[in-house]
């Protein structure tokens, strides 16, 4: 009696529920790493290739430099192969994470939401999976219905919807679009965490904000809660540290594109590979996948009247700039880099939370193919890639009860960022003739002039 009552009980507890992820990464440790040769560079080049260790900073093996931080994630069975490895070679480490599947648990929502959601409303402090966010986009049109329009951005490469929220009130006036995509990269949870904090804060605000209602009067925002929808599902359901989408190659034997090296931005230059294993695969070729060609056709349907392009991701606390491909900074860089600075000013002012400001290619490690580039580059003037706490402490696994603090802090940096667009582009309700470009085709006539009298 208490034998068969104890395997059914153990039965009970072992067979994975639906957002269990029982067991996956048990006892995976992420390791920190600062090399400091050349030689020791190569080993851990090797050793990441050899294992087909999952980085997580940077994101390639021809990344790591010595002299920076290096975080890898190794699975139990390795770690102490990877451990001996690293003391012969007299590398020293540090485990970042001891258990990754504890941080996996924690961030993990106890109960299904059909019990969370009876006292109260939508719980903004905890992760949700694709079908509770389905849900909340519903309701948030339903109870919004003045001012939130639900809409068809296109479909996943599994045929799942993808919708977009426009908050925007009704009015005859010509108003300017600010766009901010999450969940790009399917384990970056706090990301779309983000966006739906970012809608809940306009909706709850607007009426008695007067930085917000201002917004409101001149701008539209367009917020995609989840870009990568196939991905987010898998990493709820398979594999909590999925980052690409979900397309199968070679005949299923490897799966996903990284969305984020998928647009048509030097496509596949720099900090890619082409084999369809790698976390950072860029597709077959530029807006190969359904998902970057849904998000690419709308934006350039709009592109003119898109002002910002924001996209949310984690982690390592940076607001990036373009370019990421090439050093060569953007037109407008010093504006970039100067919204840029005061918005991560503004976000320190709450919990002292330090970000880093600059180009990907220049504080991080170059890519190509990110839709930031790609925004910058069909003429969006301010374009900024977020990457949102922490620094390593748990990376991808950020537990739940820091998404109240960092969707905070991040408000204060978006909505400095808005409010510069703005004032820029604003005054007085009216639009301000968009000049830069006029100014800049002035200039060059000029140049060229005063080039040919001479
Ligand atoms: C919508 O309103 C209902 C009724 O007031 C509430 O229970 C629900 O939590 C709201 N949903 C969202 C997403 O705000
Ligand atoms: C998606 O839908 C199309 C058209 O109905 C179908 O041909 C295709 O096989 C579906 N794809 C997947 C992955 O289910
Ligand atoms: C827009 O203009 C029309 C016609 O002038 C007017 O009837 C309507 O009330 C206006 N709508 C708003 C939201 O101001
Ligand atoms: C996929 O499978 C087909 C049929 O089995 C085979 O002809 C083809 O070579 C395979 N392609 C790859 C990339 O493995
Ligand atoms: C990518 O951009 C180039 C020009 O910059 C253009 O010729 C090409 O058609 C674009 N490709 C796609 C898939 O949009
Ligand atoms: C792709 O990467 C995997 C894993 O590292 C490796 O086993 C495979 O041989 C690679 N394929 C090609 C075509 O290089």
């Amino acid at each position: 009696m208490w034998l068969s009552l104890g395997i059914i009980f153990s039965l009970g507890t072992l067979i994975p529920g639906k957002f269990s992820l029982k067991l996956q990464h048990d006892r995976d440790q992420v390791l920190h790493i600062v090399p400091e040769t050349i030689q020791q560079v190569q080993h851990l080049q090797l050793l990441c290739s050899t294992f087909m260790l999952d980085l997580w900073k940077p994101l390639l093996p021809e990344d790591i430099r010595a002299g920076e931080d290096l975080h890898i994630r190794v699975p139990a069975p390795l770690v102490q192969e990877v451990k001996d490895s690293l003391a012969q070679h007299m590398i020293s480490y540090r485990v970042l994470i001891p258990d990754v599947q504890k941080l996996v648990d924690q961030s993990m929502p106890r109960e299904k939401s059909s019990h969370r959601q009876v006292s109260g409303g939508y719980i903004y402090t905890e992760y949700h999976p694709m079908e509770e966010i389905y849900q909340w986009m519903t309701q948030i049109q339903k109870n919004n219905s003045e001012l939130v329009t639900q809409h068809i951005l296109g479909k996943t490469f599994e045929n799942r919807t993808m919708y977009y929220l426009q908050i925007s009130q009704p009015s005859n006036k010509t108003k300017k679009i600010i766009w901010m995509d999450c969940g790009i990269h399917a384990r970056e949870w706090i990301s779309p965490a983000f966006c739906q904090w970012f809608v809940k804060e306009i909706l709850q605000n607007y009426k008695t904000d007067p930085k917000i209602s201002r917004f409101l009067e001149n701008l539209d925002f367009y917020v995609l809660p989840v870009l990568n929808i196939d991905g987010y599902i898998y990493s709820w359901e398979k594999d909590r540290l999925w980052r690409k989408s979900r397309s199968p190659y070679e005949n299923g034997t490897c799966y996903g594109t990284d969305l984020n090296r998928n647009f048509n931005s030097s496509w596949g230059s720099v900090g890619v590979s082409f084999n369809c294993s790698s976390d950072v695969f860029c597709g077959l070729g530029p807006e190969s996948e359904p998902e970057t060609r849904a998000v690419a056709q709308f934006i350039k349907n709009k592109k003119s009247d898109i002002l910002c392009y924001l996209t949310i991701h984690s982690y390592g606390q940076l607001i990036l700039t373009p370019y990421g491909s090439t050093t060569k900074p953007p037109s407008n860089n010093e504006e970039l880099m100067q919204v840029a600075k005061e918005a991560a000013a503004a976000l320190k002012g709450k919990y002292g939370t330090s970000y880093r400001v600059g180009s990907t290619a220049l504080i991080l490690y170059s890519n190509s193919g990110s839709s930031r580039d790609w925004a910058h580059t069909i003429g969006i003037p301010l374009s900024y890639t977020f990457e949102l706490r922490d620094t390593g402490t748990h990376g991808f696994v950020l537990p739940a009860d820091q998404i109240q603090p960092t969707c905070e802090e991040t408000m204060l940096a978006v909505t400095t960022i808005i409010d510069y667009v703005d004032k820029k582009y604003f005054t007085n309700g009216d639009v301000v003739l968009t000049s830069s470009s006029l100014g800049l085709s002035l200039c060059l006539s000029i140049v060229v002039l005063t080039w040919s009298a001479s």
